[in-house]
């Protein structure tokens, strides 16, 4: 190791702490999120300040900036105020392409899935459609907005159904990783793809104990 070079955040431009942040915390996933106006026109965006945070309830956070030249709200954030819902759509490797024309800045009102030839498939329990060419779609309502800071928002999402293309997950729902094809987003116009893939399962303090005391300590206990 050759020291850090350190950053004192207080000190540092939006610009720069950004790019810190999406430089070193990665692969972050893409949420693909549909939502509708409150004409019922249809909207997509990538977003990738996402995750899950929470399994009971099963809460989806995004992260969503105002645009920088006015702070108006992006489409997606105003649409989620309006209408309480949103559906999360995972990116796959097949909709990479498409995904991108989605994050192209559209007037309101613009239907991005048309845009980006994706499908809108009629949602279960909101308003908005999923994208039928997703491997993975959450239905969710919006559980509370944080607003942590002039121009940005964290939306808190509960999962209300999920849609899985069949094949990519079986009656232990256990989903296929491989089938899945998630690509991850990196620092800058970067993007990683989730094929490097293998199991790494947490010790018990036992089997940790064992490890620790090397191989001949594994096989004298083995006996
Ligand atoms: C891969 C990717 C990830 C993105 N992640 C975010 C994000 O987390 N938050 C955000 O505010 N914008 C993010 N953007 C930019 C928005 O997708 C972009 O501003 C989009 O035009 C917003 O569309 P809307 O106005 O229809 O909501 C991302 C763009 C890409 C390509």
């Amino acid at each position: 190791m050759s020291g850090n070079t350190s950053f004192d955040f207080s000190a540092l431009t939006e610009r720069q702490k950004y790019k810190l942040l999406i430089g070193a915390v990665v692969p972050r996933p893409i949420a693909l999120v549909t939502t509708v106006d409150s004409q019922g026109r249809v909207n997509a965006a990538p977003f990738s300040f996402f995750n899950c945070l929470s399994a009971e309830p099963a809460i989806l956070a995004l992260g969503v900036e105002n645009r920088h030249q006015d702070l108006a709200f992006k489409d997606t954030a105003r649409n989620i105020r309006i209408t309480g819902v949103f559906t999360v759509n995972i990116v796959s490797d097949s909709i990479l392409a498409a995904m991108n024309v989605c994050a192209v800045p559209f007037a309101p009102g613009i239907d991005e899935l048309q845009e980006a030839g994706l499908t809108a498939a009629a949602g279960d329990k909101v308003a908005c459609p999923r994208i039928a060419e997703s491997p993975v779609a959450f239905e969710c309502k919006q559980h509370v907005t944080l607003e942590i800071g002039a121009s940005r928002q964290i939306v808190l999402g509960e999962v209300l159904a999920a849609h899985i293309h069949s094949g990519l997950v079986n009656d232990r729902l256990h989903i296929d990783p491989y089938g899945l094809d998630a690509i991850g987003r990196m620092g800058g116009h970067g993007y990683a793809r989730t094929r490097d893939y293998f199991d790494l399962p947490t010790m018990t303090i036992s089997e940790w104990e064992d490890l620790k005391r090397g191989p001949s300590a594994r096989k004298s206990s083995s006996i």
